[in-house]
């Protein structure tokens, strides 16, 4: 199914699907990494639960009419995806204050953001991935005003269905990071990869974090966190 390796990122790998040039296979890895790299280690099997909750959530959006670049799972850690160029920035949607925004704005953990909160960040490791404005995003990639709207639009909308799936999961959607990548013939869609460890995910009761904040933070089992979001997935999507 897979022939080249095209690039090794942090946590997956890129391959060229044999026989047919526009199409990619993506392999999740059992690494994690935090803090621009500086943190690391390796966790068995989030390889196969990032592949399958990844899949299980752009299945989901394609039922909502949101398209995006995966194709079909392979099998437990690889996935087939439409290639791509990977717009490099990085899309992050903000329904609550966590993270980053805390610490750069001085703002209250948990505040809510109404409407939500969009924010573009230059995928660019040596820069540690610098926060941007839209003047800065249309000078570094080759996005028009229109499809650097058309982007945002769209992180919204993915946003409002996330939502509705994850409350139905008993668990809030607090911000999450999207990419998008240009197909052959020019259009724009979804790409790289939904999952805990590019959203974050508060259960509803206990506010427990179930995502890579775990990780970054020191304070759980990634494996055992990231394995309750594939079975609330599994359960919901199932019935
Ligand atoms: P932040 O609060 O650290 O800026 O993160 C915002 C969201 O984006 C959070 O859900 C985690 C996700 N994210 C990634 O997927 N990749 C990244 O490199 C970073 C910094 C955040
Ligand atoms: N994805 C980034 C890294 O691998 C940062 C993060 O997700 O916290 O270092």
């Amino acid at each position: 199914m897979k022939a080249a390796l095209l690039y090794e990122g942090k946590a997956k790998k890129v391959y060229q699907a044999s026989g047919n040039e526009a199409q990619l296979v993506l392999s999740y890895k059992n690494d994690a990494t935090a803090f621009n790299g500086k943190k690391k280690d390796v966790f068995p099997g989030k390889g196969r639960l990032n592949n399958e909750i990844a899949a299980t959530i752009f299945s989901y959006l394609a039922e909502q009419e949101i398209e995006s670049h995966f194709i079909k799972k392979l099998n437990e850690t690889e996935q087939l995806v439409h290639k791509t160029e990977i717009v490099p920035l990085e899309v992050v949607v903000r329904n609550i204050a966590a993270g980053s925004i805390v610490k750069r704005l001085g703002l209250r953990e948990k505040e809510v953001f109404s409407p939500p909160l969009v924010e573009l960040y230059y995928k660019n490791d040596d820069l540690n991935d610098p926060l941007i404005n839209d003047e800065h995003a249309k000078f570094l990639t080759d996005l028009t005003s229109v499809e650097l709207h058309e982007i945002k639009v769209k992180a919204f909308e993915i946003n409002t269905s996330l939502r509705l799936l994850f409350q139905s999961i008993n668990l809030t959607l607090v911000d999450f990071k999207l990419e998008f990548g240009r197909l052959a013939n020019g259009r724009i869609i979804l790409s790289d990869e939904i999952s805990p460890d590019t959203c974050r995910l508060w259960d509803k009761d206990t506010e427990a974090k179930l995502d890579k904040d775990v990780f970054r933070q020191g304070t759980g089992d990634l494996i055992q966190v990231y394995e309750q979001v594939l079975e609330r997935l599994t359960n919901y999507v199932s019935v």
